[in-house]
């Protein structure tokens, strides 16, 4: 047993050490004792349609498709108006499809308890093993298991049959995907294990010179005796030293589980926070005798954090703007199949724009998305539901409400609780039983069901309604944190509306933008639709300003609410809706246009102009960004906008002569220059005492010449999982973006990689995501490469008719 220690620690260690997203699980396997826990995503069979026969192990699936999940059937469909997820979910085809997998298992497995565990299938899924049914989870995003220990033949092959039925539509507000879209593990334990999401880790007390922390493991004994335990829990650094142990003995009798309660004391601990966001890891090993039984590893995360009725957020004691944007869970072209990559590039450039934190809107996320926001430290805000008992759309989880709520919220709980990131637990957003009386005990029975598992973080939720007579989810009197969506001209008001509540913006903005599209005059302010099913004069090619000067008729521009949330100490912060352009929801144009316009990135992952409005305004580092591009008609009155920060004044030259100095006045957050355009080079400076701090030059591109790839990192890993994102540039022959071009763009891709996704960020195309062409729009489009396992240089060549073409070469790191 000694040895055993000794090894698993070292291994422990090794794991840390490589981890950063790689899973440990292989080495842990090795051990060939405690948990085994197996990767489950490859080599499933797949076919559209209905095919209830699949669940016996004679059926004949020699014309099922072979492929690994994550997986997501919708985002490989044709666009079509006539789907019936409709524009609103994204165009795409839904329906219902069937997933089969066999596989053996070990002889040696016998006497262990082996469960699947899925991370989100979307949406009524249905599980079989070896034609025995195991149950069923409407909700599409929740987490789940089955026990498959009592229908496995050990030593011999398994079927395991998967059918997903999204065809009851339109069920969301939003693209959903369709399919087994995040990550499947097989696990192995012994008889006596830590039960599923069993852990649970908090810091009681935190200052800078000591934390306590408890933990919580609820032990199982699935054996027919009485047996003697022993658990030794570790907490270790980030340098994966050691800085506590507890050990504890407890009987636990046949067919009983009991709750292991260990407590430490952390001397000078490192404080998470979202500049160093320290992460300690608790290990728990469970032994009957000598023998392990099971072990498992979370994350710790030692903050402490508070709101406050007037002064906001606080974070370790510093108080702490809330510089949030909401998210849904597509990944763009890769549709909602989880990639760890994906999202860690959508973050790095939130985090790169000053964003702190994350709602997750409007349903629990993938485990990695937690995971990522746990290690690059953003707040998070985890979100249950959209809707109640009372739906939005016909088929919408308002069809599972009854008997599901309860259970689906529970498993989000248990799932998330030991992530540090976590600080608020949101039970719904915009929810219409806000409007009536049944609003009251259904709000006070969800408050109930999270404080029963959790108590450290406040629980929220993301109202409308701000009058308190008419709002029954108020009433409930069982929140601890109002959010508040939109209407912003009416948050100075609240503390008198509200008497002694802590405020947060959970939803704002709804700005509506194209990336590289400029409308004229640039503070003409748009409402678009004007108002409910109004209609409007908007663009014959589906574009929106990217001056921030339009957006729904809800929302506001998003220097509005951000001037507002800014002045307001007692309100905590804000969530802009939204971080990135998400599939569906088009608001305001109907189809061809398939994606949102909200996003302050877009769908490709290219930022749109306001980017840069945040980053001068969240972050410290000098900013000065001036647009638009420097292609018009000779002549025209353009209007040129600069977002700077750590400077007095900016001055800007056309063609060397200067068109004038100007300043932020006020609560300002850009200045503006109304030129008469000319064709040459547009130069700007940004100067604090008479000194320049930063410059910027735009000049006039001639015709498309040449493609520029700019990949978004250096090399790829060969586990078949790992992607990187090339951006496509159409460039002048010097070298200048050509801002309006559109040429068609054809990849060809050899050795380790191949191509997953490709887009351009234009709102209305019909164009394929998985395709090995794309259409520049405004300049530019993205090739998405994801490496195949194979250790050879992924060699990237695009081309384009009458362009000079570009090739890179991606290193593989082994
Ligand atoms: C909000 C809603 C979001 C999204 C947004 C669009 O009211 O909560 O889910 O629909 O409007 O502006």
């Amino acid at each position: 047993m000694k040895i055993y220690q000794q090894n698993s620690i070292r291994l422990f260690l090794i794991c840390i050490f490589i981890s950063g997203i790689i899973s440990c699980e292989e080495e842990k396997e090795q051990l060939g004792q405690g948990r085994i826990v197996r990767n489950f995503n490859n080599d499933w069979n797949f076919k559209l349609g209905q095919h209830p026969e699949a669940k016996s192990d004679s059926f004949d699936i020699s014309d099922w498709r072979v492929l690994n999940v994550p997986h997501d059937w919708s985002i490989e469909g044709e666009f079509s108006e006539k789907h019936a997820t409709e524009p609103e979910g994204g165009a795409l085809p839904a329906g219902i499809g069937w997933y089969r997998k066999s596989f053996e298992i070990p002889e040696d497995w016998k006497d262990r308890k082996v469960f699947i565990s899925f991370d989100g299938v979307y949406r009524n899924s249905e599980v079989w093993i070896n034609g025995e049914y195991l149950g069923k989870r409407p909700f599409g995003y929740i987490s789940f298991q089955y026990d498959l220990t009592p229908h496995l033949k050990f030593g011999e092959s398994n079927i395991i049959a998967v059918k997903v039925d999204n065809s009851a539509q339109p069920n969301s507000r939003w693209y959903t995907g369709s399919g087994i879209y995040r990550n499947v593990y097989l696990i192995a334990k012994e008889k006596i294990y830590i039960d599923h999401w069993g852990s649970f880790v908090t810091t009681p007390f935190v200052s800078k010179d000591s934390a306590k922390v408890d933990l919580k493991v609820r032990i199982k004994n699935s054996v027919d005796d009485v047996k003697n335990i022993r658990t030794e829990s570790r907490i270790f650094d980030k340098n994966n030293n050691q800085v506590a142990f507890q050990e504890e003995e407890i009987q636990v009798s046949a067919g009983d589980s009991v709750v292991v309660n260990q407590n430490f004391t952390i001397s000078n601990p490192n404080l998470w926070d979202t500049e160093n966001p320290y992460l300690y890891k608790v290990r728990t090993s469970v032994f009957n005798g000598d023998t392990l039984m099971d072990n498992s590893e979370i994350p710790l995360g030692i903050r402490e954090f508070h709101f406050d009725a007037e002064k906001g957020f606080f974070l370790n004691g510093e108080h702490t703007k809330i510089h949030g944007v909401c998210l849904h869970h597509d990944n763009g072209a890769l549709g909602a199949a989880i990639n760890i990559h994906a999202l860690a590039r959508k973050l790095k450039l939130l985090k790169e724009m000053g964003t702190n934190a994350i709602r997750m809107a409007h349903n629990p996320p993938s485990p990695e998305m937690l995971e990522l926001t746990d290690r690059m430290g953003f707040i998070v805000q985890d979100e249950a539901f959209d809707v109640w008992k009372k739906g939005k759309v016909d088929e919408d989880y308002q069809t599972s409400w009854d008997d599901w709520h309860e259970k689906d919220l529970k498993a989000m709980l248990y799932r998330d609780r030991n992530h540090p990131s976590i600080m608020m637990w949101s039970i719904g957003n915009e929810i219409r039983e806000q409007f009536d009386s049944t609003g009251v005990e259904l709000t006070r029975e969800l408050v109930d069901i999270v404080k029963s598992i959790d108590t450290t973080r406040p629980v929220t939720i993301a109202l409308t309604e701000n009058i308190p007579e008419k709002n029954y989810i108020w009433q409930s009197g069982a929140l601890d944190l109002l959010g508040f969506n939109y209407k912003h001209e009416a948050y100075e008001d609240l503390p008198n509306r509200f008497p002694d509540q802590k405020f947060l913006s959970s939803e704002s903005v709804s700005g509506l933008m194209t990336r590289g599209h400029y409308d004229m005059p640039s503070d003409e302010r748009r409402n678009w639709p004007p108002a409910h099913n109004a209609e409007f004069d908007g663009n014959d090619d589906y574009t929106v300003s990217a001056y921030d000067q339009v957006s729904a008729y809800w929302g506001s521009t998003h220097e509005a609410t951000w001037k507002t949330v800014k002045k307001l100490d007692f309100m905590a912060g804000m969530f802009v809706w939204t971080g990135f352009d998400y599939l569906g929801e088009p608001i305001p144009y109907p189809y061809p246009a398939r994606s949102s316009y909200f996003g302050i990135i877009d769908l490709a992952g290219f930022p749109k102009d306001v980017y840069y409005m945040y980053q001068s305004e969240w972050t410290d580092k000098d900013v000065l960004h001036v647009f638009p591009h420097w292609n018009w008609e000779e002549g025209k009155t353009v209007d040129v906008w600069a977002y700077y920060n750590n400077a007095d004044e900016v001055e800007l030259f056309l063609n060397g002569e200067s068109l004038g100095t100007r300043s932020k006045e006020g609560d300002d957050l850009h200045v503006l220059w109304r030129v008469e355009y000319e064709p040459g080079t547009l130069r700007a400076v940004s100067r604090k005492d008479g000194k320049k701090v930063l410059e910027r030059t735009i000049k006039t591109a001639g015709e498309p010449a040449k493609l520029e790839l700019e990949p978004n990192k250096t090399e790829l890993k060969a586990d078949g999982n790992d992607m990187i994102f090339v951006t496509v540039n159409i460039l002048d022959e010097e070298g200048i973006l050509a801002p309006r071009a559109d040429n068609l763009v054809k990849f060809q891709v050899s050795g380790g990689g191949k191509i997953v996704g490709v887009d351009n960020g234009y709102q209305a195309s019909l164009e394929s995501f998985k395709a090995e062409q794309r259409k520049a729009f405004n300049g530019k489009c993205l090739v998405i490469i994801q490496s195949n396992s194979k250790n050879e240089v992924v060699e990237l060549t695009a081309t384009s008719e009458g362009l000079q073409s570009e090739s890179i070469s991606i290193p593989i790191n082994k």
